[in-house]
């Protein structure tokens, strides 16, 4: 596209977290909104009266049949995220796909044959990497402050969050999985790239479901169906390899009997130069100088804009300088592939290794 151009964006899923792009990409000059749509077609216009979008479509195939549109947000259950991702790529549309990249690695392969072919830019809707201690932190790495990681702890302990109880977030056959791909997916690709290029080889992991089975552990977002299903896991604790020998353990719960870390999300960075911590909102710097331990404080700038809205203006950079986004299409498989993994060990006991192959 030419590109000074505004670049013309369509939301498809009204819900959550649709609803929180629809209100991003309003900020930024570089592009407009200009279509939604909703299996629930009430809720796309009162989204649309709300934000002042013009149109509403009857479907994501009309949507994705509109040539007004530029780019798709992918925002609706993760069951369907494979399918409509690969119809807009086959259609000509950019998509920023929401985590996580599908509701298995078979889809997430897919998807990622489809965005080879399409010539498109397809992003991954992981705003932690825009956070200001995340970028800080990154900015060390890269500078050579931490030099080689060589192993990270990261997780995000819920004590008491499980998301819409019996809806589509707690039936493996619509999300996938629980609190691994919904929370855990966000640790796991904050965590590798941090790590730099460190690819993932081999997963050992088990996942639990104490709480969600009982109707406990209840959190607020999305609203319970109470006649619903719950047959994902509530908890989630694996380790996993690295092709450089890094390591990276992930623990993450929806409900849980702790208070570990606040019940935020963390991540320990450990490297042979020096080390980093990020956990509830707080950023250090580590290091030993001659004999003594040192932290140096990290500082969240007082007025940020906020990660999305720079996530969101990234996606449009990559869109009109032709660029690859760093939440690329490959880092999204591989989020898929370890989260299967960890899955599959669960299920049979041993350590799995990735499957690449497309
Ligand atoms: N990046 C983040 O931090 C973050 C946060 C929350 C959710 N998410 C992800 O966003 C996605 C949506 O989550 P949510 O919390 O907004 O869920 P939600 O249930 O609130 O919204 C999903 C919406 O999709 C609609 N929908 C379902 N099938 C559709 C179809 N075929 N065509 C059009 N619309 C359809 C539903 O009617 C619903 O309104 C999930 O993949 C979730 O993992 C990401």
């Amino acid at each position: 596209m030419v590109s000074n151009e505004k670049v013309r964006i369509g939301i498809i899923g009204a819900g959550n977290i649709g609803n929180v792009h629809m209100k991003e990409f309003k900020k930024l000059d570089e592009c407009t909104v200009v279509a939604v749509t909703d299996a629930f077609p009430e809720l796309a216009q009162s989204r649309a009266k709300e934000h002042g979008i013009p149109v509403v479509h009857e479907n994501y195939k009309a949507m994705l049949a509109d040539s007004q549109i530029d780019a798709v947000v992918v925002a609706v259950p993760n069951e369907m995220h494979a399918p409509i991702a690969i119809e807009a790529l086959e259609s000509g549309k950019h998509v920023l796909l929401e985590k996580p990249m599908a509701f298995n690695a078979a889809s997430a392969k897919d998807i990622v044959r489809a965005f080879l072919k399409s010539q498109r830019v397809l992003m991954m809707a992981h705003q932690m990497r825009w956070e200001p201690l995340n970028l800080q932190v990154k900015e060390q790495i890269e500078k050579g402050a931490l030099g080689h990681i060589y192993n990270v702890k990261t997780g995000w302990m819920r004590r008491k969050g499980i998301p819409g109880w019996g809806t589509w977030f707690t039936q493996m056959n619509k999300s996938g999985g629980g609190p691994l791909i919904d929370i855990g997916v966000h640790m796991l690709d904050l965590s590798l790239h941090l790590m730099g290029g460190a690819k993932p080889v081999s997963v050992f992991g088990t996942t639990y479901a104490e709480f969600g089975p009982k109707k406990r552990g209840i959190g607020t977002w999305g609203k319970p169906d109470w006649n619903g299903l719950y047959d994902v896991e509530d908890l989630a604790t694996a380790l996993i390899k690295m092709d450089n020998g890094s390591t990276l353990s992930l623990d993450v719960s929806w409900a849980a009997n702790t208070d570990f870390i606040d019940n935020q999300p963390y991540i320990y960075l450990m490297g042979s130069e020096g080390g980093a911590s990020l956990r509830a909102g707080k950023g250090k710097l580590h290091k030993e100088v001659f004999d003594r331990t040192a932290d140096i404080e990290l500082t969240v700038p007082s007025v940020d804009e906020g990660s999305r809205v720079r996530m969101s203006r990234h996606f449009i950079e990559c869109i009109r300088g032709g660029k690859e986004p760093l939440t690329s299409a490959m880092s999204g498989l591989t989020n898929s592939l370890v989260l299967e993994a960890i899955y599959e060990s669960s299920r049979t006991g041993q350590a799995v290794t990735l499957d690449w192959s497309l």
